[in-house]
Parts: C-alpha cells; sequence; structure tokens
C-alpha cells in the first residue's frame, strides 16, 4: 500500500514515520481541534470555510494558530497525493503538557497534525439508527472530543448501520458525522444551528446552492414525529458529500430514493460541489 503523506509540527513524512508524545494534550484530554478538507481536481473544496471555522474552533478553545502555516501545509499535502480526489484531515493541539494537567500552562506550544488520503466521494445510500445525543454542550466546536458520537456509531455499526441520527429530547440534531436534511410536505427541513450542532460546510453549501434555484431550505427546530412523516432523508458532509438514507431502522417512516426534491438537490449539488 502507498505510503500515506503526512505532515506533524511542520515536519513531511509518511504516516507511519510519526511520533506523538504520550502527553501531548490530543492524546490525554482531546484538547485539539481540526477540519476535514475535501479536494476534487486537486482544488480543495469552500477551502475559505474550512480554515474560518478552523480559526473559530481554535478561538473557541482559546489556541492561536498560524493560519498561513496551516494552509499552505494543507495545500502541499493536496498536491503530494497521488489522487486529484480526496481529503485532509488537519488537527490543531494544544501541545504538550510537562506532566498530565487538566490546567494547561500558557507559553504552550501548538501541536499540528494532518495527512491526505485518495477518496471517490462515491454515493452510497445509507441505512441510519436513531439514538439519543449523548454529546456536550457545545458540539459547534469541531473538536476531537467525539466519544458520544463513537460510542452511538458503533452502537449502530453492530445493528448494521451506516449512521445515526441524534436527538435531545425528541429534538433532532444532527448524525454522527454529517448533517440531516429530510423533506416533509415537500420543503425540505434541517435542524436549526444550535450549540448542539456543528455548522457543516456541506450544509451551507447545498442550502445556498438550494435558495440559488429559489427552493428554500427551513431551518427550524424539528422533532422525531417531523422525520417519522418524511418522504425522504438524507446526510451531507465533506466525504459523503450528499448520501440518501434508505431507512432507518427503528423508527417507523417509509423514505424514498426517488424524492423530486431529493434528486435536485443532490444534482445541483453535485454540479456545484464537483465543478
Ligand atoms: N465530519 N456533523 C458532524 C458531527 C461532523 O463530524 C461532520 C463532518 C459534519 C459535516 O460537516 P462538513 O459538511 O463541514 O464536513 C456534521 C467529518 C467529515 C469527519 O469528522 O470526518
Amino acid at each position: 500500500m502507498e505510503q500515506v503523506k503526512a505532515v506533524f509540527n511542520g515536519s513531511f513524512d509518511s504516516l507511519d514515520n510519526i511520533q506523538v508524545s504520550p502527553l501531548s494534550r490530543a492524546y490525554t484530554f482531546s484538547d485539539s481541534v481540526y477540519e476535514v478538507v475535501p479536494f476534487y481536481n486537486s482544488s480543495p473544496i469552500a477551502y475559505e470555510n474550512h480554515i474560518e471555522r478552523l480559526q473559530k474552533s481554535a478561538s473557541a478553545l482559546s489556541m492561536k494558530i498560524n493560519l498561513d502555516m496551516i494552509s499552505n501545509e494543507i495545500k502541499k499535502l493536496i498536491a503530494l497525493c497521488e489522487s486529484k480526489a480526496g481529503y485532509v484531515y488537519y488537527q490543531v493541539t494544544r501541545g504538550q503538557d510537562l506532566i498530565r494537567s487538566h490546567m494547561h500552562s500558557n507559553d504552550m506550544e501548538i501541536e499540528t497534525f494532518g495527512y491526505v488520503l485518495a477518496h471517490t466521494f462515491e454515493t452510497k445510500s445509507l441505512k441510519t439508527m436513531i439514538c439519543e445525543d449523548l454529546r456536550w454542550g457545545r458540539c459547534d466546536i469541531k473538536s476531537t472530543s467525539l466519544l458520544g458520537n463513537v460510542l452511538s456509531m458503533n452502537k449502530a455499526r453492530e445493528k448494521g448501520c451506516d449512521e445515526v441520527i441524534m436527538h435531545n429530547n425528541n429534538i433532532l440534531t444532527e448524525a454522527g458525522a454529517s448533517n440531516l436534511f429530510f423533506v416533509k410536505d415537500d420543503d425540505i427541513c434541517t435542524p436549526a444551528l444550535s450549540n448542539n450542532i456543528l455548522p457543516g460546510i456541506t450544509r451551507q453549501i447545498l442550502i445556498d446552492t438550494l435558495l440559488n434555484i429559489d427552493i428554500k431550505v427551513y431551518e427550524k427546530d424539528f422533532t422525531l414525529d417531523d422525520l417519522k412523516l418524511a418522504s425522504s432523508a438524507w446526510l451531507t458532509s465533506s466525504t459523503k458529500g450528499i448520501a440518501p438514507i434508505e431507512k432507518i431502522i427503528n423508527l417507523d417512516c417509509n423514505l424514498s430514493l426517488n424524492n423530486d426534491k431529493y434528486l435536485i438537490a443532490k444534482k445541483v449539488f453535485d454540479s456545484n460541489f464537483f465543478n
């Protein structure tokens, strides 16, 4: 297998050669933020939006980051990839402690890490499972603290599912690694942004693309009962693009993969995302 190209603290190497201290706060506290930047025809997709979100996530953790350096590294990783389509994972960690301590010192050196992988962006229909949202109160920050997502997604995997759809007291939030859309009464709906949802870049691209052709997406609090009445549903993310949901194993609903609104959304999105 081709070596995965990576960068750690400014040094490019293959992933296998990178060594991280066990006292990295990424390791002990998940004190890190990250981005997944997709690229197609060797060009990053919605690049500025990803960089801006990384800056916001880092600021939320009071981490000062060098965006020019990060930007150069992401672009170099894309150039190093053997494929023209793929994604870069890029993580910024507060740094290494001298000894594990919840309270970090003020003079820590940021640790950066990224790698690039080829990816086909093939559309695959998904089997999903509803579960309670177990996560913390700041899911709008793209942090590597993803244990709630990991626990739920692995429970879903045991049931043969690809993803979960989460809710807080019946209010839909998002999926484990993507945002949720559904069609109800012929309207396209998606949960409104809040501290409980990651402001997905693919989500926003889709909303803007649909608005350009005068299709409004309704953003508000929706419940499990709304989803029960959906005629179609799909998930969005930087690696999935738009992926239709064929089945929700524990919800009484009837989802079509050929719904008109879904097919329009998919068509306009794909021509915009992969241009
Ligand atoms: N996940 N919600 C969550 C919890 C996510 O982890 C992601 C992305 C999204 C979609 O965001 P975007 O459209 O900006 O990719 C929504 C990435 C792909 C990941 O963690 O691998």
